[in-house]
């Protein structure tokens, strides 16, 4: 790969199987995973090996392969059921981000279309999902950098890098679309409590770029703004729903009150596939709720007061009236809302 910021590949199809880095042992260890079976890729995504909406889409369309192989060697006469469960095994894994129901509703359409031995067919097509993906990407990042002034800094949320894609990213790709432009002094990223995908995965990918970044705690964002430190927060998506709802990262809808109240630009990165028209508004979504120990521990040690509780939504909901842009590979909407998004619509 040339480009100096496209160098990562989490999710790779290697002599057969799935190979995913391991991002619970990031950025202290690069430790790869391969997997040959759709309940370890299921395992894998719910325990967060993998993870980031568009990559656990890719994720799972791969998955779709291994299963279809193991399935039909099983059970040569009743192995299409058997995949059908696996399916719903894996669309289960976890229930929030709608990239991983799409890409396998897209496995499910080849594999209606493919003949008898479907296997080289799925694969063309878990490749095709993840190549689009990056070049969704790049596009993002050219309409999103353009919408950035020189001399604008920003602050990111979560990881929406590399490794929460097929590669480059959502946000990160359009922060380094404009580094690479020459238009940012700073880049700031939120550690994201309780996983600190910023802390250990964007802060990871930004140092391989040689990118400056700057760490803050999730509650410094609106005080940061306070004293002008961004001009802008650039945050990715897990789905957005027909009326420009954005579901995202808990932390998500703090930042974009806290920009309308500072005057800061608020900019959703998302690809097509992460658009959900079935839903009328965010109020809809499943919002994933993890376990009490993930806040209540850190590093497998307790660290709340014996007798705590805690409450962990892993995501939560920003207005639409909140979003000053959404940027897709199609291009830039500006303060989108219903009929806005209607024309990104896919034909019936
Ligand atoms: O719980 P995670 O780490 O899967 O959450 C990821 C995010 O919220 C990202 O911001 C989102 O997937 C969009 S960017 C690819």
């Amino acid at each position: 790969m040339e480009d100096r910021h496209d160098s990562i590949r989490a999710i790779r199809w290697e002599e057969g199987r799935l190979c995913l880095l391991d991002q619970r042992r990031l950025p202290f260890q690069e430790d790869y995973l391969y997997l040959d079976d759709a309940a370890g890729v299921a395992a894998a995504i719910r325990d967060m090996v993998v993870r980031g909406a568009p990559a656990i889409g890719i994720t799972a369309a791969f998955a779709v392969v291994l299963a279809a192989r193991q399935r039909q060697a099983q059970a040569p006469g009743d192995w299409r059921a058997l995949l059908d469960e696996d399916i719903r095994l894996l669309a289960a894994a976890r229930p929030t981000a709608v990239n991983l129901n799409w890409a396998l509703q897209r496995m499910q359409a080849c594999l209606a279309g493919a003949g008898a031995d479907p296997g080289a067919a799925l694969l063309e097509e878990a490749y095709r999902i993840h190549t689009e993906d990056v070049a969704a990407n790049h596009c993002m990042g050219d309409h999103g950098a353009g919408l950035i002034q020189p001399g604008d800094a920003v602050l990111t949320h979560c990881n929406t890098g590399s490794l929460a894609t097929g590669g480059y990213g959502t946000a990160l790709g359009v922060i380094r679309s404009a580094w690479k432009a020459g238009k940012l002094t700073g880049v700031y990223a939120g550690e994201t409590r309780p996983w600190l995908q910023g802390a250990r995965l964007t802060a990871w990918e930004l140092a391989r770029d040689r990118i400056p970044a700057t760490l803050i705690t999730d509650s410094a964002a609106a005080f940061l703004m306070q004293r002008q430190g961004v001009q802008w927060v650039i945050v990715g998506a897990d789905r957005v729903t027909a009326n420009g709802d954005v579901i995202n990262k808990i932390g998500t809808y703090n930042l974009a009150i806290n920009c309308r109240h500072h005057g800061v630009g608020f900019m959703v990165a998302a690809p097509r596939s992460t658009l959900d028209f079935s839903l009328a508004s965010g109020q809809a979504v499943v919002i994933e709720e993890r376990g009490a120990d993930e806040i209540l521990s850190l590093g497998g040690e307790r660290i709340a007061a014996p007798g705590a509780s805690a409450w962990n939504p892993a995501f939560d909901v920003t207005p639409a009236e909140l979003v000053d842009y959404l940027v897709t590979e199609a291009g830039v909407i500006e303060a989108p809302d219903r009929q806005k998004l209607a024309a990104l619509r896919p034909p019936a």
